[in-house]
């Protein structure tokens, strides 16, 4: 019988919890739940005999890997894996995998949410601003950017995408206008969304030299990753740009220095929420599980990063 561990550091909603067991249950697998662990021993001990593991973003390194002697599957439920050593895992011969798209609509929701709020004031009562009418540019146009792009045309925004890696076609066909230079979206945006992965490329890549670019009333919005911040060019936007503002779904390593100098023009959430709905957990932890399944009865190797 394959042995499967959980081991969230944030846990699913109890819903998801359920529907997870469920689906281990129908297939047999003892399960081992380890969760709002805080010290990494206890992910070590936890992981030492089991066959397979769904995180979310548990930091699994080379020391989880050296601790898993029988760990063949890693699933990460969610989009980013950068909490994944890939190295590690593929040395020790370990398939990783995420589950793109199941949790982006909880992502989307919640940048359209810090957008209004932020547009708002912060709900302080006084006067704020629309959305309707504005522009709003997409760094990145994967699923979380699509589900967004729906929400901000239902309200009236003008949508644009910068996304490298895709065709024009790709994005047109969504009633998106592409960019093509980097710069244009930091140019060209009332409202800057950023939906990359941190790697080696992309962290701290969102530098003066397009912070300088945004216009004075810009709103940045920051439900990727905080990595992909320079933040002292952020806090040079900041001094150098009077309205310029910055909210992000989760705490900046400069956040002292907003509270201070800046707090009614950033917010952040005091731990990421983005994925935080029962519905997104019961999706991605339900699709980790079948994942988890289908790897180990068939071999199905669709979603693997490494
Ligand atoms: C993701 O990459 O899927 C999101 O950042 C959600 O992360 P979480 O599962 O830790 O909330």
């Amino acid at each position: 019988m394959p042995k499967v561990l959980i081991a969230t550091e944030k846990p699913f909603a109890a819903p998801a919890v359920e529907k997870i067991k469920a689906v281990f249950e129908a297939a047999g697998y003892e399960q081992v739940w380890l969760e709002s662990y805080t010290d990494p021993a206890d992910l070590h001990a936890a992981v030492a005999d089991v066959d397979a593991m769904i995180i979310r973003s548990d930091k699994v390194d080379e020391a989880v890997f050296n601790a898993a002697k029988n760990l063949k599957i890693v699933v990460r439920a969610g989009a980013g894996y950068d909490n994944i050593d890939l190295a590690a895992a593929t040395a020790h011969n370990v398939v990783a995998m995420n589950t793109p798209g199941q949790n982006s609509n909880a992502v989307a929701e919640l940048a359209l949410a810090m957008m209004i709020y932020m547009a708002r004031g912060k709900f302080n009562g006084k006067s704020g601003s629309e959305l309707a009418g504005k522009k709003l540019v997409l760094y990145g146009f994967g699923y979380i950017p699509r589900f967004l792009t729906k929400m901000a045309q239902g309200i009236g925004m003008e949508v644009f995408a910068y996304d490298p890696y895709l065709s024009d076609a790709t994005i047109t066909k969504e009633g998106v206008t592409p960019l093509h230079k980097v710069e244009d979206i930091f140019s060209t945006g009332d409202y800057i969304s950023l939906h990359i992965p941190a790697t080696a490329e992309t962290k701290k890549s969102i530098n003066w030299d397009l912070l300088s670019l945004v216009k004075d009333g810009c709103i940045l919005v920051n439900t990727a990753r905080k990595e992909v911040i320079d933040e002292d060019a952020l806090l040079k936007a900041f001094e150098e740009k009077k309205k310029f503002r910055y909210v992000s779904d989760v705490e900046p390593d400069c956040s002292d220095k907003l509270a201070e100098l800046y707090p009614d023009r950033s917010y952040w959430t005091p731990k990421k929420m983005g994925a935080q709905t029962g519905e997104a957990n019961i999706n991605a932890g339900v699709a980790s599980a079948k994942q988890i399944i289908g790897f180990l009865e068939k071999g199905d190797t669709t979603f693997k990063v490494n």
